[in-house]
């Protein structure tokens, strides 16, 4: 049914210290385009998950005292070979999740980048020298990694969000215990089964898949074994596990919900700008973290910009992930597709104008019309929500001041962007945006390279880049004393 050229990639239970444990106890993974049985896969639970935790502690001294160098070549094995099986992997991304298959098969070299740039980047863990107070002593800084990291991540990038926060992992000498959703177990454990490939040792990626998400939650937040625990998803579950993390006084790192606003001026070039705001929004069919969630607009180029919009959101094809030409998959199941439609028909009620879409797509029972909302104003429903989903709320603004307040009015600060091609006025605005992330004349900004995160309530830590590393690393200061001639 995949059509996979490497039908070993299609692995159905977890993966702890090195092997595939199976059992008789088995769930569905569905395909949200149709309904179909993708695999049943073995579904583990708290004692998986502890026997993970202790795995990746028994392999942890093994790993961290391994060269950078080491570690780097194996890790580059690692990506190499998920660039190699770069089709199955999106395929079987495209079979869980819904994703177009161009759309999977990119989200595989997003994460294989991360795996790619962290393996050179662990070879520059410098440490310092501190002028000391007296003479007869030596202040030093070393960097050792933070120990066993555990993590939750979404099922709506199955492969790339476990891998951003494994490699930084690895590179920093850490070993890692993956919890991926139990929607999309899949791709996490093909990359385990690349992993494993690519001679990681047993112990140091495991991948734990399961339904007790509160259960393996609760191990991986509270075990005093492990040293960080790292999570993308919503702020409310974020909520939650930082309580829970607290104790064991665990380094935490989250990525959580965002509502970024989408600013268009009136000296942007609106042909870009339309460009930005469907890359932006309508990857993943809305279903991400940093996807536009309020487009502004200057009053003077809301026509304009709109009639553009309206046009190019019209050429989207709506169906399933593997179909060529589609460029909008399904949402992940019926309660999300419920989630949006609510959220659209309030809005409407709210005095929103339906300029397109608005209603369940043909193509089946989670797909949605990619939609644009027009007079909304910043108080709705629409506005205050994480929509997820492929709707585009468009808010009309007077001024660049009325712009950066509606847009900074959010507990959430996680992506912005904004088109314009004032310099003075780039600044101002990029300074004034109260969010981790701005895109500037661009609607895609994630790369391995950039520190991706929020502040507010979009959470803490960053992935990605030098930054991205250091949060898997501790600062130990070495005091060297008796140094008197
Ligand atoms: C997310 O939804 O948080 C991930 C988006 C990205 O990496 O670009």
């Amino acid at each position: 049914m995949l059509n996979l050229k490497d039908t070993d990639l299609l692995k159905r239970a977890s993966y702890i210290d090195g092997d595939w444990q199976t059992s008789d106890q088995t769930y569905a993974v569905l395909n949200p385009s149709n309904g179909d049985l993708v695999a049943s896969v073995t579904d583990a639970g708290i004692v998986e998950t502890e026997q993970a935790v202790f795995a990746a502690k028994a392999a942890l001294p093994a790993w961290s005292a391994k060269s950078a160098a080491a570690r780097c070549k194996l890790m580059r094995s690692w990506f190499d070979l998920m660039m190699q099986h770069q089709d199955d992997l999106g395929r079987i991304l495209t079979a869980e999740q819904g994703k177009p298959l161009a759309e999977a098969k990119g989200e595989i070299g997003y994460g294989a980048s991360y795996i790619e740039w962290f393996a050179e980047e662990g070879k520059r863990v410098y440490g310092d020298t501190i002028p000391a107070l007296s003479s007869d002593r030596r202040i030093l800084v070393i960097k050792q990694p933070v120990g066993v990291v555990a993590s939750v991540t979404p099922w709506n990038f199955p492969n790339a969000m476990i891998a951003r926060k494994a490699a930084a992992a690895l590179a920093a000498g850490c070993t890692f215990v993956a919890r991926p959703a139990s929607q999309t177990p899949l791709s996490a454990l093909a990359m385990a089964e690349l992993a494993a490939r690519a001679g990681i040792p047993p112990g140091v990626f495991n991948v734990v898949v399961g339904q007790d998400s509160r259960g393996m939650g609760k191990v991986l937040t509270q075990h005093p074994d492990v040293a960080k625990f790292t999570f993308t998803g919503s702020t409310a579950v974020g909520k939650s596990l930082i309580s829970q993390c607290a104790t064991t006084v665990k380094r935490v790192s989250m990525e959580l919900g965002g509502n970024a606003p989408f600013i268009v001026f009136d000296d942007a070039d609106l042909d870009a700008a339309v460009a930005g705001a469907i890359g932006s929004k309508y990857r993943n069919a809305g279903q991400t973290c940093v996807s536009t969630n309020r487009l502004f607009v200057q009053k003077n180029v809301l026509e304009a910009f709109t009639e553009k919009f309206v046009a190019a959101v019209k050429c989207l094809s709506v169906g399933d992930g593997l179909q060529a030409g589609v460029s909008v998959g399904p949402l992940i199941n019926s309660q999300a597709l419920e989630d949006v439609a609510s959220l659209v028909s309030e809005s409407i009620d709210q005095g929103a104008v339906l300029a397109l879409g608005g209603q369940r797509h043909e193509a089946g029972e989670n797909f949605y019309q990619p939609t644009i909302l027009t007079s909304v104003t910043n108080t709705m429903a629409v506005a205050r929500n994480e929509i997820f989903g492929p709707v585009t709320p468009i808010i009309a603004f007077d001024d660049e001041e009325d712009a950066i307040k509606m847009a900074n009015d959010t507990e959430y600060g996680l992506a912005a962007y904004f088109f314009s091609r004032d310099i003075g006025r780039i600044w101002r605005v990029a300074e004034g945006l109260e969010y981790g992330m701005v895109g500037i004349n661009e609607g895609i900004l994630s790369n391995a390279a950039a520190p991706f995160g929020g502040v507010k309530q979009s959470g803490n830590g960053r992935e990605g880049s030098k930054y991205g590393l250091a949060d898997y690393l501790t600062i130990k200061y070495l005091c060297m004393g008796g140094l008197a001639r």
